[in-house]
């Protein structure tokens, strides 16, 4: 076999034809779905070899049954079929295409194209899985309006759905019937969408802004409907706000959302169908934890945001992936900061950013927000185009400020509505309506890494000036050895020492008040404070203004006071962060040098005083008591000590529970409540701080604290309670705290897929050492299938990304567990599997020994057959 060939951005060219409608008939059946399309195609305007080039469709696994251009069958001469396209030799200016194909939904495992999750048929076609459903040119700058038919067994598949409007319906010979749906809105095939099955609806209503309405449904296996109110409430939430944020209204008379069970990603924002993950989408307050509302309320909002995010306005190719996603995370981090806590919806975007992409970027596969190549799409829907995707457009939004960025939106939207564009296209539009230079900022789009930047500060009390010296660099990462400076915005404030607020800030003359944003754009800059009447403690970065590494030599004076003093929460969050990692940082050197270890009292008294103080951000407060993880620990360390991290970190958590353990005792009583549940911002405030007091008390196993944990797991009120419980009986050293509740939990919600990847999760990650035999056990458990991706993440996923001192286990078992499955599911679900490994590519952050138990894990994959997917990072891994 030969190797995957890559794809390059500077080998694009517009498509030599293009289709303008596109008629689909599917007759479904679960070995041999035949698929009929007629596609209306014409040469394209843009490109002048377009009379003399072949037809050229993609296609791959499909079984070509019927080929016709207008009505005339072709002979075996005119066209040709390879495993991945159909080439029609001759074809005329403008002509219709009729094809017919047969594929296999139930053989589908890798759960691209059309595939059966539950006896449901169900689609999901981004990137590239229009191809596995009939040949196309499937690429997201050709965009068609769809008419599609399906028909299916009457009883099997009562419903059938399609993208648009329904049109028609009827009954047909054989117990069968079908339905019509037009969708009027020109699409890539990417969006394309059908589900059919034995499904029932919740329905609900919304009316737009300019008084249209519109019916919203939600689709789901009948035992879930009782799961379904929390996602409707968010989508009209969804709805309202971007008709208020961005002025978009929604475009259809019909929106739908189906929840499937095997789904690869969280949820897919098809035209007027989404299609979402199960996970993604359904809640119940004794199934659900508040994490898992917020997700749910996020992700709602994601998808709803693409219908002009993304569809309406969509991406000209696949290196362009950020245009969309880039923007719409953005958008959605925006809507959930605007409906709960925004500082706290900071916070943990930022400290899930800091360790997982800021690793990412440190990685072997490290890539730009837009990629100049790739071999496999799928793997580029990363946490780089993503999330560093919305905060370079963050970033981009604090430079123009909000006005000109609405403007700018307002422009994109109008310009390029119905069309296929470019990241360019997108920041030119900012550009315009700010009138801002963005070309040095443009390097955020092509430079991979994460910058660094070294701070200096020093205060001249005789002429009463603050000196700040910013110095940036990105290390090299695979392919670009060199960067050039970028362009990042610095929001700061300087905090006086004596007055405990922030200072008045003139920069070369120029009032900049209290809180400013200074830009950094050359390798070095100084900057002169002028009139600082007091020595002041920088606070820089503010709300993490730019996706960076800031290093700046605070004492630990300096961070204890910021933590009380800042004005910007998240930075007063981020002063206890870094005053913990220093006091880490000894503990670990400490471990390492079989030394006592000394707990840092400046670290107690700090904890003390949050405890102690009042506060109206209960769910702030929850955060500031929330340690450093281990994964944020070891992105601090050279090379990565899993065993002292680990150690460390207990010992900093034990300590304060035994030092503070009456404070913790009282905050958990203060904030534990009867009231109803409900998805509300200061009930979950009020449910994280207790749990977090609960998590310091259980944590040295006080006897008070593990009685509550065991009443608060019987209690049952909801599950974030009971979740919390149960992990921290699971976690303890007691089996005869855990076992008795496992087994109860796994009774009672054997029959709640969800609910038992939960089940799953908090075995695995328990830091006992006998962990592997019981992920080995699980393995074997009858709900547990390694078809299933949420499985594969609640089992596989959970061991190797969260239980970092057994997974790295020095015998190698951990490593061993983990490649023996990515084989097992490269063949099954190639998109899973090369996700699934992420953890072993980090070889390059252990010690020697690690190092080379993983690489050969890695080497050991590699001598597969192998599908693109996985061969595209192991070859990323090892090169
Ligand atoms: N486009 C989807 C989203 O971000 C994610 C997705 C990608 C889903 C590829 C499935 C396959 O909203
Ligand atoms: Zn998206």
């Amino acid at each position: 076999m030969s190797a995957p060939q890559p794809t390059y951005l500077h080998d694009y060219q517009p498509p030599a034809h293009r289709v303008t409608h596109t008629e689909l008939t599917f007759d479904l059946s679960p070995g041999a779905t035949r698929v009929k399309a007629r596609l209306h195609l014409e040469r394209h305007p843009d490109r002048e070899d377009a009379a003399e080039s072949p037809l050229v469709l993609d296609g791959e696994q499909l079984s070509l049954k019927g080929i016709a251009i207008d009505g005339q069958p072709l002979d075996a001469d005119e066209y040709r079929v390879s495993d991945t396209q159909l080439t029609v030799h001759r074809v005329p200016e403008r002509f219709l295409l009729d094809t017919e194909v047969e594929i296999a939904p139930e053989a589908n495992t890798a759960l691209e194209g059309l595939y059966q999750s539950n006896g449901m048929y169900c689609t999901q076609c981004e990137a590239e899985g229009f191809r596995r459903i009939t040949f196309y040119p499937d690429r997201p700058d050709v965009m068609a309006t769809f008419s599609t038919t399906v028909v299916g067994d009457a009883q099997r598949e009562p419903v059938l759905l399609s993208n648009g409007n329904l049109v028609e319906r009827g009954e047909l010979p054989n117990g069968r019937h079908f339905v019509t749906w037009e969708d009027p809105h020109p699409k890539p095939c990417y969006l394309f969408a059908l589900v059919a099955g034995n499904l029932q609806k919740v329905e609900d209503s919304f009316t737009t802004m300019s008084g249209r309405e519109v019916a919203l449904q939600i689709w789901v296996e009948e035992e879930n409907l009782d799961k379904t109110d929390h996602a409707m409430a968010s989508l009209k939430r969804a709805m309202a706000w971007d008709e208020q944020t961005y002025g978009r209204e929604y475009d259809l008379d019909l929106f739908m959302i189906v929840a499937v069970n095997d789904f690869n990603m969280g949820a897919m924002e098809n035209k007027g169908l989404n299609i979402f993950n199960s996970a993604a989408v359904l809640t119940h307050p004794q199934t659900a934890t508040d994490a898992a509302f917020q997700r749910v309320e996020g992700i709602v909002a994601h998808e709803y945001f693409h219908n002009w995010s993304g569809n309406r306005v969509t991406c000209r190719d696949w290196f362009q992936l950020s245009l969309k996603e880039g923007f719409t995370v953005f958008r959605d981090q925006c809507f959930s900061a605007d409906t709960n806590s925004a500082p706290v919806k900071r916070i943990e975007d930022v400290a899930f950013f800091r360790t997982a992409q800021f690793a990412e970027d440190a990685g072997p596969t490290a890539h730009p927000i837009r990629p100049d190549h790739y071999i496999e799409i799928t793997n580029f829907y990363t946490l780089t185009i993503y999330e560093k995707g919305a905060e370079v457009v963050r970033m981009l939004r604090n430079l123009v400020g909000w006005e000109a960025f609405r403007q700018g939106s307002d422009r994109y939207f109008e310009r390029f509505d119905g069309q296929a564009v470019t990241i360019e296209d997108f920041v030119d539009c900012m550009a315009e309506a700010s009138g801002l230079d963005l070309s040095q900022f443009m390097r955020w789009y092509s430079q991979a890494g994460t910058p660094e930047i070294d701070a200096h500060g020093e205060y001249d009390y005789a002429k009463a000036e603050y000196h700040l010296t910013l110095r940036q660099r990105t290390p090299a990462t695979p392919g670009q050895p060199d960067k050039l400076p970028l362009h990042i915005p610095v929001r700061l404030g300087l905090v006086g020492t004596k007055s405990g607020e922030d200072l008045r800030m003139t920069l070369d003359g120029e009032e900049l008040g209290r809180d400013a944003v200074i830009h950094l754009r050359e390798e070095e800059q100084h900057f002169v404070f002028t009139d600082i009447a007091e020595a002041p403690v920088p606070s820089l970065l503010r709300g993490f203004s730019a996706p960076v590494k800031l290093r700046f030599p605070y004492a630990r004076e300096d961070l204890a006071f910021l933590l009380t003093h800042d004005s910007d929460g998240f930075n007063r969050w981020d002063a206890g962060q870094r005053l913990a990692l220093l006091a880490l940082d000894d503990l670990i050197a400490a471990h390492r040098n079989g030394v006592e270890k000394v707990m840092d009292v400046r670290v107690i008294e700090a904890f003390r005083g949050l405890l102690n103080a009042e506060t109206d951000d209960k769910a702030v407060l929850a955060e500031m008591l929330t340690l450093p993880s281990e994964a944020y620990i070891a992105e601090q360390q050279p090379v990565v000590d899993v065993d002292a991290i680990h150690a460390a970190r207990t010992f900093v958590k034990q300590s304060l529970a035994v030092a503070l353990r009456d404070d913790f005792l009282r905050v958990y009583h203060d904030n534990a409540s009867d009231a109803a549940y409900a998805p509300e911002p200061e009930q979950i405030a009020a449910r994280s701080l207790k749990n977090v007091a609960l998590s310091y008390l259980m944590s040295v196993e006080d006897e008070e604290g593990i009685e509550l944990a065991q009443r608060q797991f019987s209690a049952g009120h909801n599950m974030t309670d009971v979740r919390c419980a149960l992990t921290l009986l699971t976690h303890s050293s007691r089996g005869d705290l855990a076992d008795p509740a496992l087994r109860l939990f796994g009774e009672k919600w054997a029959h709640d897929p969800l609910v038992m990847d939960q089940w799953f999760s908090i075995q695995v990650t328990r830091p006992q050492a006998d962990v592997l035999d019981r992920l080995t056990y699980l393995m074997e458990h009858p709900a547990f299938s390694l078809k299933n991706p949420n499985r594969v993440r609640a089992l596989i996923g959970a061991f190797a990304g969260q239980n970092r001192v057994n997974f790295h286990r020095i015998d190698g078992a951990g490593y061993r567990l983990l490649a023996d499955v990515v084989i097992e599911l490269n063949r099954l679900n190639p998109e899973i599997a090369a996700r699934i490994i992420t953890p072993l590519t980090r070889w390059q952050r252990f010690d020697e020994q690690r190092q080379a138990l993983m690489k050969a894990e890695l080497e050991r994959i590699r001598a597969e057959e192998l599908s693109p997917n996985v061969f595209e990072v192991v070859e990323k891994a090892l090169a």
